[in-house]
């Protein structure tokens, strides 16, 4: 395999590391094209270019492998590559999910791969699972911890009783959360990875604006001890579940915070590792849990895409074309139900800041000078005022 890389970063660094300790797999990186010429680089200079064209040019690339930071760029990068009749590899979540219908089209147009295990659950191997070992089976859901830096921050934020400023600022200085970790904390980057699972699970394409995405930016020391005295811990979870008759139901896809109990597999995953459940009608629940992101990890679900396409693997979709058959078209959102009641925990200090949420009924309610917090079955709608809101200071957990 001769590889053109975009990307020399975490992923890309770690790609370099686990492909030369790979014995299975013959593949060379040809070129490597950065954004900066002046920072100082591991390997050779001759390896690098700052000129995308020198990598899209070449003519002998058996694969792109997409690992820059930049989603638009990203885009234009992996839509050439696969335009001009080349495999791509990446694990760019927010270029993948916000281009989805494209980006299948053109694998559909060109017959070519476009695959990206690495851009949901780092290293666990859940998208091909999703896809092939799934297949004929009569999948309901998939629920998973698919963020690491909110695992992280949640994690210490209750093994250490500190508080979600303190924890965040470690974390950045450790490397666990980065300088700016909205997209993370806000629940963007699950939001991203769930709009992937839904495709491979359920066979059907959302638009990132479709899916309710609550974070944990707003979360306080006091949610984590409401949590303990139940015995509960909160968790940040995208889910995607089947409502209704089998075949003719509808979905139900979002990412929140939610409460676990302790004997939910997704309890014990601690730190930046990630989980993902499956339950299908005759497997019943399966686990998967592994490191979420990481250097090494994300690169070792790269190196399996790329070993993948020495035996011409690419996504069946058959899932998308089976809905699509039923449709007549690309199903893009409308067996989505985002209008039924969810029960939640709502924590705030002024009633002004939920007047967007229609509340349907309390079962629980505190009040203090400090904060309030109620528990509440609301309409689920009615929560996407919240959504990507910068300014709201309120905490949302699913009961
Ligand atoms: N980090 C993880 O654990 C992880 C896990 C799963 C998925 N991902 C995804 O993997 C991708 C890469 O993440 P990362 O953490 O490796 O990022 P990173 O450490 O910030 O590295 C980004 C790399 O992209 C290069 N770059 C940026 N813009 C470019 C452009 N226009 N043209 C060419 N190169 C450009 C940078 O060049 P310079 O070196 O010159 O700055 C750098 O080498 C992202 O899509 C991310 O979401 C990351």
């Amino acid at each position: 395999m001769t590889i053109g890389l975009f990307g020399f970063g975490c992923v890309g660094q770690g790609l370099y590391d686990v492909l030369n300790h790979s014995q299975g797999l013959q593949a060379n990186i040809e070129k490597i094209c950065v954004k900066n010429a002046n920072k100082p680089r591991k390997i050779d200079m001759s390896y690098f270019t700052y000129d995308k064209t020198e990598v899209l040019g070449k003519n002998n690339l058996d694969v792109i492998v997409e690992l820059i930071d930049d989603s638009d760029e990203a885009y234009k990068i992996v839509s050439e590559a696969m335009s001009n009749g080349v495999n791509v590899v990446t694990a760019n979540k927010k270029m993948l999910a916000e281009n989805f219908e494209s980006l299948y089209k053109l694998q559909e147009k060109n017959n070519i791969a476009l695959i990206y295990e690495g851009s949901a659950g780092g290293s666990i191997p859940i998208i091909r699972n999703l896809e092939e070992y799934y297949d004929n089976e009569l999948l309901s859901s998939f629920r998973g911890i698919l963020n690491g830096t909110c695992n992280y921050i949640l994690t210490r934020m209750e093994l250490e009783s500190k508080n979600y400023d303190a924890i965040l600022n470690d974390a950045q200085s450790s490397g666990f959360a980065e300088s700016n970790p909205w997209l993370d904390v806000a629940g963007f980057d699950t939001l991203y990875k769930t709009c992937l699972l839904t495709v491979h699970s359920f066979g059907m394409i959302l638009k990132p604006e479709q899916i309710l995405n609550l974070g944990i930016q707003n979360i306080t020391f006091d949610d984590i001890v409401y949590a303990r005295e139940k015995g509960l811990r909160i968790k940040m979870i995208g889910t995607g579940y089947k409502v209704g008759e089998n075949g003719n139901g509808k979905f139900r896809v979002y990412a929140m915070p939610h409460f676990v109990i302790a004997k939910d597999e997704l309890y014990n995953v601690m730190y930046e590792y990630n989980g993902v459940e499956v339950e299908g009608a005759f497997s019943c629940k399966q686990t998967f849990v592994g490191k979420g992101a990481g250097s090494h990890p994300t690169g070792s679900a790269v190196l399996s895409d790329i070993s993948a396409l020495t035996y011409d693997y690419k996504y069946g979709y058959k899932k998308l074309k089976k809905q699509a058959s039923i449709a007549g078209k690309l199903p893009n959102g409308e067996l989505l139900d985002n209008d039924f009641e969810i029960k939640v925990y709502i924590r705030f200090k002024d009633k002004a800041e939920i007047k967007d949420i229609e509340i349907i009924s309390v079962e629980e309610e505190y009040k203090s000078t400090r904060t309030n917090y109620i528990v509440a079955n609301v309409k689920f709608k009615s929560l996407f005022a919240l959504k990507g809101n910068a300014e709201s200071k309120v905490f949302v957990c699913a009961v």
